[in-house]
């Protein structure tokens, strides 16, 4: 059901629910799904904010989430660890303007900047963040695309993202297709200096999208296990569904 449309600046905007879930979309393409009364918002929603769980979430976190979107992975975040100190950046203010509304981003919680990420984060020169999140997608001929590529430009937006990492941080970035993920693994496991060292891709089969994870400290999935499991109270069993499978690269 349609519980609000907007046109502005050239594109189109619905706020949809379906059952208990909130969908935005633009231009047709579906950008963002939460769900408010349960853990999980479903599908790929969800496989970008859990692998956050390879740390350990009892810490302060410092999160950066690059495409905010409606604030389906954000939301979920602030709502189950407490820790963190969320920014996130987002192109489209109408999307920053759902994500406060109809997700109900929390002002004291999430900071929420109206930039081209790409250029945010080219000049950023605040503390590093422990997670980074790159989702950044617009669509193109009803289909939703990169905003931009990991090795565009001779590799220097994975660089940049790697230069605002803590030493310890987590990159979970949302490729739509092998080839990217591809690069975007080897770009993280083989440049040097300081290459990372431990790489997961995370994918479930009735979606397009392969979410890869890397890091420069060794990544376990018992580790990934064991926070999950003391942050959220649940085993990994119900939280993955068992066609959602991690796969390890290094
Ligand atoms: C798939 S949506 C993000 C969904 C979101 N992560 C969530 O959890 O709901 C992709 C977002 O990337 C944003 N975006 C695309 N290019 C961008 C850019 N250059 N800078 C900032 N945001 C951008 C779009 O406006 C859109 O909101």
């Amino acid at each position: 059901m349609i519980i609000w449309e907007r046109q502005h600046a050239g594109n189109h905007y619905q706020v949809r629910t379906a059952g208990a879930s909130i969908r935005l979309y633009r231009n047709q393409v579906f950008h963002s799904q939460y769900h408010g009364g349960r853990l999980l918002n479903g599908g790929v929603w969800d496989m970008l904010w859990l692998p956050l769980f390879f740390r350990q979430p009892d810490k302060p976190l410092r999160v950066l989430v690059l495409g905010v979107g409606a604030g389906a992975a954000i939301k979920k975040i602030s709502d189950y660890v407490p820790s963190a100190n969320i920014t996130g950046v987002d192109i489209d203010k109408i999307h920053l303007y759902v994500a406060r509304r109809f997700v109900g981003l929390d002002r004291r919680r999430v900071r929420l900047i109206h930039a081209d990420a790409i250029d945010w984060l080219q000049n950023y020169n605040g503390p590093s963040f422990d997670l980074i999140i790159d989702d950044l997608f617009f669509e193109h001929e009803g289909e939703p695309c990169r905003a931009i590529a990991f090795a565009a430009n001779k590799g220097r937006w994975f660089r940049r993202i790697k230069a605002c990492l803590t030493p310890n941080g987590l990159l979970i970035a949302n490729c739509v297709s092998s080839r990217e993920a591809r690069s975007l693994v080897s770009g993280a496991l083989c440049s040097l200096p300081s290459a990372f060292s431990s790489g997961y891709t995370l994918r479930e089969p009735n979606y397009e999208n392969i979410i890869c994870i890397a890091s420069r400290r060794p990544l376990t999935l018992a580790d990934w296990r064991d926070h999950l499991a003391s942050a959220l109270g649940q085993g990994a069993s119900p939280v993955l569904s068992p066609t959602q499978k991690f796969r390890r690269l290094a």
